[in-house]
């Protein structure tokens, strides 16, 4: 008996990764489990009214679009509730996608987040309640005195932020509250810098594998990610792993990528609420192929298996490791990764790539150097850069998704 499944994909402007994805899953075909035949088929979701009592066709759903577009993040909900749809990610986690959850948390896990306040914001909301309220409740205070208690230099960056958008770097207190002034209405956090670090990781979870790489984030997208292996110690690159996990365990996200600042021995994790991460082939070049069929192993892991996805969060059980006095930072994140590493079911996830997608790598070195793929490569690089750097780009991103073919099938 064959079961179907239909993955849909919830788009907004992206066409490299769908492509890529939608490719490597037709390669593959279906896959024979004790369970029997296994076909798949990816759909590209449209956007209509919807009755709340239709059934969704899809088992799966890969979301890259409610986290700003409501009319699908309703949908997502009503097929979490109702029909037991899987997602990537669960909509019902997205309040924790501001960062701000994110550092309460993980501050709360003993994280070592930098020193970070919130101020209120500058132009506070248009209610006519609000001057009242302000009278007698908004505490005047002394922003200097806050910004001096962080330390210079600092980050000024939105509660919720994403994509850069609003993060400054303040020097002094002059630059402060010329920041602090054009910030509006946003509500912005003040965080302690970490500077002069050793290395900046930017870790790709894809449900039970995590991906960490160095990342210089002063430099243009599309050179960002640095092909650098072996760039942690084995103890330093266990512990960017075991944090990546445990965020994405805690919060229940099955993608996302996790920002870590390592200096003096120390991971200061900056930015992790990134529940939409960016898998573009110009900013991941060289680990686009390993994004692709990490997507398609999980995937299809959770198809085939029928892993259940939770909707509730399951906060107590990290909460009372954090409350802990006989044991220490190293020790609570051991155990934290064994509860990450139990919800990702990263054991049995490995034997059933074993056992039936022992070809996936091979059958993504094919596809990346298939005429089909380069085609995908010119039009993803013509369609973001200008025509004078099409050429360069093109040779470019041709030899770093080569090196990884190369670096494949070399083992
Ligand atoms: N505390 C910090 N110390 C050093 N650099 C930081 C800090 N916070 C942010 N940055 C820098 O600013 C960039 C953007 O901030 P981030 O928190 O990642 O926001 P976004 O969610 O917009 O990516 C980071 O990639 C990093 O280069
Ligand atoms: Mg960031």
């Amino acid at each position: 008996m064959t079961s179907n499944h239909l993955i849909g994909l919830l788009l907004g402007t992206e066409e490299d990764w769908p492509t890529a994805f939608e490719a490597l899953m037709h390669r593959l075909g279906g896959i024979s489990s004790a369970r029997g035949r296994h076909a798949f088929e990816t759909d590209r979701i449209t956007i209509e009214p919807f009755d709340l009592k239709a059934v969704p066709r899809y088992s799966m759903v890969i979301d890259r679009l409610s986290h700003w577009y409501y009319v699908p993040r309703e949908w997502l909900k009503k097929a979490a509730l109702m029909n037991d749809v899987y997602m990537l990610n669960n909509p019902f986690t997205f309040q924790s996608m501001e960062k701000h959850s994110a550092y309460c948390a993980m501050i709360r896990l003993g994280l070592k987040v930098p020193e970070t306040w919130m101020l209120p914001n500058k132009t506070p909301p248009e209610n006519p309640r609000f001057p009242y309220t302000a009278q007698r409740y908004n505490k005047p205070f002394d922003l200097g005195k806050i910004a001096s208690r962080v330390g210079y230099p600092l980050y000024m960056k939105p509660f919720d932020g994403g994509a850069w958008v609003g993060v400054t770097r303040v020097a002094d207190e002059n630059e402060l509250h010329v920041r602090y002034d054009q910030s509006g209405e946003r509500l912005m956090h003040i965080q302690a810098a970490i500077e002069n670090f050793d290395v900046f990781a930017r870790s790709l979870s894809i449900g039970a594998e995590t991906l960490v790489t160095s990342y210089d984030s002063q430099k243009p997208l599309h050179d960002r990610y640095q092909i650098r292996h072996d760039f942690l110690s084995p103890a330093l690159g266990r512990e960017v792993t075991a944090i990546s996990r445990l965020v994405n365990a805690f919060f229940r996200w099955e993608f996302n990528s996790c920002e870590m600042i390592i200096k003096d021995g120390e991971v200061s994790p900056i930015d992790y609420a990134n529940a939409c991460p960016d898998v573009s082939m110009i900013s991941l070049h060289y680990y686009f192929p390993w994004a692709i069929k990490t997507l398609a192993k999980w995937c299809i892991y959770c198809a085939v298996t029928g892993r259940r996805m939770h909707i509730d969060s399951d906060t107590s059980t990290y909460f009372e490791i954090a409350s802990r006095n006989d044991i220490g930072y190293d020790d609570k994140l051991v155990l934290y990764a064994r509860l990450a590493r139990e919800y990702f079911q990263v054991d049995d996830y490995r034997d059933f790539c074993d056992k039936h997608l022992s070809n996936i790598d091979e059958v993504m070195v094919e596809y990346v150097e298939s005429v089909d793929f380069d085609r995908l490569l010119v039009k993803t690089v013509k369609s973001a850069f200008p025509a004078h750097e099409h050429d360069k780009f093109v040779t470019h991103y041709r030899g770093r998704l080569s090196a990884w073919a190369r670096d494949q099938s070399a083992g």
